[in-house]
């Protein structure tokens, strides 16, 4: 598989695409040591510097590095970095065909504004660094919105570029988005373009964040877009509870992606994968699939662990979850087809509610091969929840014909304690969702359950040893005997990818 990533690598290098990786100093002390004469002279312009290596794992080793402070940067948390920032990953890009290079931002309060990060780079923070985004609409620029929205989430137009747009990895330290004049800003329409993102990385191969916290972003933390090889992982990702669209990572229209022992806590979906919005979804047509997700734990009262969608117009196809820990959520993991033909009306956060109600078509897209194993979960409102009728349009030109296609979810061994309503499941009149696997499944109620515990229309599929009983839509499949569901026994390629050794003195010319 590493011969196959560096190929793509090698590919993706010619194209200009980018290539990140991060990775672990373990070791407080360390600062970092240039290894190339183009960075010494530079470190002569700047003055004096320690010169220490430290060691790191990585999708790839950079040969060259430099640190943050040789480039003006002051890290008070008042003094504004985005110059450095900025200046250190442009002179750093120099090195993108000559083996890569790192940027080690040191301890220290670090804001900045938005910048970009660059091909072949890796931006490494120390354990004690926090990068604190600006709260200054200004230091964002407004930038087009995806091709496969149409528009801003937000607002209409263009939306505001993301604190880290590019590609890049780090390690350990800390991004914090400061999110909450953007969170009142939202909420009171106050905002001519979408909020930023924490990192956007689009149109990169060969993406690796690893052991970071990410803090209060004004939106989602971490969307990977139009991008493939991704490794996400030793994420810890806070925001409160009660503030808007606050996702923690939104892998959308991604192929090959890995996220694997993370932490988060917000105030929407642990993980939303997504591939566009409806009419320009459909015509972009760039799914989101080969998605594995596994060791979470997601803590998110008012929203899903993992949902799939709502923004699905381009597909998602063949995503598996394993070893998941759900608390307090509002549903396990829940398929999301919005289809309120009011423009601009978007689903939870809209300040006009009525919108939830109203359903049409024309999401188009398909959900398909999804596979759930070992999920245990305590205070849910619902363990399983999908709906064909839901939720927002970008504007009115989308096609009320294209009804999305539902196929071959499974879901098993799952414990859930404290449940509401073990399941509702609404595909759409006239398209229903089909292939429904449920097995081994043991849901306890809480005191004040709902009447109803499973309501299903418009689905089809069978259960085995699910209790309490299922739907009847859902019949069991060979009573006596736990028939699993299905879960692919060949590892996607992501999963045989390893990170390799790498020392910041290394050389590769
Ligand atoms: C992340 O941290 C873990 C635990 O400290 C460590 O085992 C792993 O190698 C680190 N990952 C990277 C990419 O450095
Ligand atoms: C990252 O930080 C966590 C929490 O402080 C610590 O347990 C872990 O060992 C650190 N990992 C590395 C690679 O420094
Ligand atoms: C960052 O990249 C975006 C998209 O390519 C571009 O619009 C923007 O001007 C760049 N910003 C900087 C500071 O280079
Ligand atoms: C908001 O609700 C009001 C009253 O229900 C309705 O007249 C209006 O069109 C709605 N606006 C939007 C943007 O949904
Ligand atoms: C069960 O869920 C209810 C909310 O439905 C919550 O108030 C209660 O604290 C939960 N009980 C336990 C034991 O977690
Ligand atoms: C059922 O699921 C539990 C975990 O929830 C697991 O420990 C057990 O082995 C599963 N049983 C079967 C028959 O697969
Ligand atoms: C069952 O689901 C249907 C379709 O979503 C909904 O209209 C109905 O109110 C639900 N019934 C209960 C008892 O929740």
């Amino acid at each position: 598989m590493r011969t196959l990533l560096s190929t793509v690598g090698f590919l993706f290098l010619l194209l200009l695409s980018h290539n990140g990786g991060l990775t672990g100093a373990t070791d407080a002390e360390h600062s970092l040591r240039a290894t190339d004469s183009h960075t010494h002279r530079h470190r002569r312009h700047h003055g004096h510097r320690r010169r220490e290596n430290f060691e790191y794992s990585a999708l790839s080793c950079r040969a060259y590095s430099a640190s943050l402070d040789e480039f003006g940067a002051v890290g008070d948390g008042v003094t504004s970095n985005t110059a450095a920032f900025r200046d250190a990953v442009s002179q750093l890009s120099r090195f993108a065909d000559h083996g890569g290079s790192l940027l080690f931002v040191p301890a220290g309060r670090w804001l900045t504004g938005s910048f970009n990060l660059t091909s072949h780079f890796t931006l490494f923070l120390h354990r004690d660094a926090v990068l604190l985004a600006s709260q200054e609409e200004s230091d964002y620029e407004v930038i087009e919105p995806l091709p496969s929205y149409g528009r801003g989430r937000d607002t209409d137009g263009g939306r505001f570029i993301s604190l880290l747009f590019g590609s890049n990895r780090r390690e350990n330290g800390t991004i914090d988005g400061q999110g909450e004049p953007w969170w009142g800003k939202f909420k009171r329409g106050e905002l001519k373009y979408t909020r930023p993102y924490l990192i956007e990385i689009m149109h990169s191969n060969s993406i690796q964040i690893s052991n970071l916290t990410f803090l209060n972003s004004p939106s989602w933390h971490i969307h990977p877009v139009y991008s493939s090889n991704i490794v996400i992982q030793g994420l810890t990702i806070l925001a409160p509870v009660t503030v808007p669209n606050t996702d923690g990572i939104n892998p959308d229209s991604c192929t090959n992606t890995r996220i694997e022992d993370c932490y988060i806590v917000s105030g929407d979906d642990c993980i939303a994968v997504k591939s566009g919005w409806d009419q320009y979804g459909i015509n972009y047509g760039m799914p989101t699939k080969q998605l594995l997700i596994r060791r979470l734990t997601c803590i998110s009262p008012d929203s899903a662990v993992i949902a799939l969608g709502s923004e699905m117009s381009g597909g998602i196809e063949d995503v598996r979850a394993e070893d998941i820990v759900a608390i307090n959520s509002e549903s396990g993991i829940r398929y999301v087809i919005k289809n309120t033909p009011v423009w601009l009306c978007l689903v939870r956060l809209n300040r006009n509610k009525t919108c939830r109600i109203k359903t049409a078509v024309g999401r188009g897209g398909y959900v398909k091969d999804v596979y759930v194993r070992g999920m245990t979960m305590k205070t849910m409102k619902y363990v399983f929840w999908m709906t064909g009728s839901y939720g927002s349009h970008p504007d009115e030109h989308y096609d009320p014909k294209a009804l999305p296609v539902i196929q071959n979810i499974n879901y098993q061994d799952m414990v859930a304690e404290n449940v509401t309503m073990p399941a509702q499941l609404a595909g759409i009149t006239g398209d229903e969702f089909t292939g429904i696997c449920i097995s081994n499944v043991t849901i306890t109620l809480s005191k004040k359950p709902k009447k109803v515990f499973w309501n299903c229309t418009d689905v089809s599929g069978y259960t085995s040893g699910v209790t309490p009983e299922p739907c009847q839509l859902l019949p069991e499949k060979q009573p006596g005997t736990v028939v699993p569901c299905n879960f692919p026994k060949s590892p996607l390629p992501i999963e045989e990818v390893k990170l390799q050794r790498c020392n910041t003195r290394r050389r590769h010319m």
